[in-house]
């Protein structure tokens, strides 16, 4: 088939060029003009490897074509930014590709909407899109697939994850599958637009609302003189009981938006969804309370380097990353702060070049991401240039013990290894 991906981001490109890979032709889109002139030349944005790779491939070898507009297709598929603007989900972008989707497309043609939407929007924009463009929406095959793609491992999971295909009608839903089945070895299960927006939204929410119990046992946990991790790891041993990981927040631009699209639909039946949502968004508070107690006087004085800018470990991405709004939180009280992440080149502020610059005379250290790279940070190194010797892990991720003995005072979230802050007075 002859394949135009909208869009060409970082689902829309492997997209591609896995579609590449599987034979077909594809012609990717994207406005951003820099982006597509990057990829033409072969510079592939973003550090996964595999991605970069497969997608160089495409590209050089011709399967893949990078266009200044969206060509006319046998399929389309839609890959497009979903963010929320006040907790609002903006789907401007999604309507935008789906009005030139419907320019171009011709009766019989496939339109794919990957993006994350709330439900019952693929129908309602691809819809009224064709509509506008004076065509009628029966005569083409609409579906939502929805991408679940863990971002560190993409190429991998596109290829083997299970999909959900959702159809206007059970014909679309199987003209559909037919595609994916080119180039997805998971399982490919069929249902209806709704029903696969729902299912996605839903994975993610449920992903929200787990961080925020665990969140709020850490914080719990603290009151009671007991361990978080220990508790959650020996809950975690009965068959049934699964609960995440705490954190100093929930980044991404996924778990942390989408359960906005579930409370919009109906903020009368998701409250224990909006306040999951409240939870999560008051860790980074509660890290920037931590900074305040154990790094007493005056903040325009003081200097906290991050480490960490990334929303999670070991990925380049730093969307909607509790970092940001730690860092945030911290210049509003007055403090200094430099952020370092080997991993991230775009953030909202300057990030520092090295870690060294990172916590030269810095009064205290916040761990925000465990990055792998980050284990060979040495207590004894990060201290001797340190002026203070404050360390906020707020992952659990450095031996505390070790960083106590080079005269670190230590706070780690909800864990018992914290100094007491009478420790830190008497200090
Ligand atoms: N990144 C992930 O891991 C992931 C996982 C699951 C689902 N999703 C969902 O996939 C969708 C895309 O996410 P992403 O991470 O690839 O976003 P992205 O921001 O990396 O890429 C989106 C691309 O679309 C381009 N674009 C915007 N409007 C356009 C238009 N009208 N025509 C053509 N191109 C346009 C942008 O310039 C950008 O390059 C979102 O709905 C997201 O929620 C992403």
């Amino acid at each position: 088939m002859k394949i135009s991906v909208v869009g060409l981001g970082y689902i829309g490109l492997p997209t591609g060029a896995m579609l590449a890979e599987a034979g077909h032709e594809v012609c990717g889109f994207d406005v951003n003009a820099q982006l597509r002139s990057r990829l033409r030349a072969g510079e592939i944005p973003g550090t996964e490897n595999p991605v970069r790779e497969l997608a160089a491939k495409a590209i050089a070898e011709g399967r893949m074509r990078v266009s200044e507009r969206i060509e006319s297709a046998d399929a389309y598929v839609i890959c497009t930014p979903t963010p929320t603007i006040d907790n609002r989900p903006d789907l401007s972008f999604v309507e935008a590709a789906a009005t030139a989707v419907a320019a171009a497309a011709r009766p019989g043609d496939l339109i794919v909407l990957e993006s994350t939407v709330p439900p019952g929007t693929t129908e309602r924009i691809v819809g009224n899109a064709l509509r506008r463009a004076g065509k009628k929406p029966g005569e083409f095959r609409i579906a939502h697939c929805p991408e679940r793609v863990i971002p560190g491992n993409i190429v991998y999971e596109l290829r083997h994850n299970a999909r959900v295909i959702g159809g206007r009608t059970a014909s679309d839903a199987r003209y559909a599958r037919d595609l994916y089945a080119s180039f997805v070895d998971g399982e490919l299960m069929l249902t209806d637009c709704t029903t696969a927006e729902l299912v996605k939204v839903v994975e993610n929410t449920y992903r929200d609302v787990n961080i925020a119990f665990a969140n709020e046992l850490a914080l719990l946990a603290e009151e009671l003189g007991v361990d978080v991790w220990e508790t959650i790891e020996l809950a975690n041993k009965h068959p049934r009981v699964n609960i995440l990981r705490p954190g100093p927040g929930v980044g991404g631009h996924c778990i942390p938006v989408d359960p906005h699209f579930l409370s919009n639909a109906n903020p009368f039946s998701t409250e224990l969804i909006q306040t999951a949502r409240r939870v999560n968004e008051r860790m980074p508070h509660r890290v920037v309370r931590r900074v305040v107690e154990y790094v007493p006087g005056e903040p325009a004085e003081k200097k906290i380097a991050l480490l960490g800018a990334a929303y999670k470990a070991d990925v380049d991405d730093a969307r909607e990353s509790p970092t940001q709004r730690v860092e945030e939180l911290l210049r509003e009280r007055g403090y200094r702060t430099c952020v370092y992440d080997p991993l991230v080149t775009s953030f909202s502020r300057p990030l520092c070049a090295s870690l060294e610059e990172a916590v030269a005379e810095a009064d205290a250290l916040i761990l925000m991401t465990d990055h792998a790279a980050f284990r060979a940070v040495e207590p004894g190194m990060a201290g001797g240039l340190m002026r203070g010797r404050v360390l906020i892990d707020a992952r659990r991720f450095f031996d505390a013990e070790s960083w106590r003995a080079a005269g670190f005072t230590t706070y780690v979230l909800g864990a018992r290894a914290s100094s007491s802050l009478a420790d830190l007075a008497m200090a």
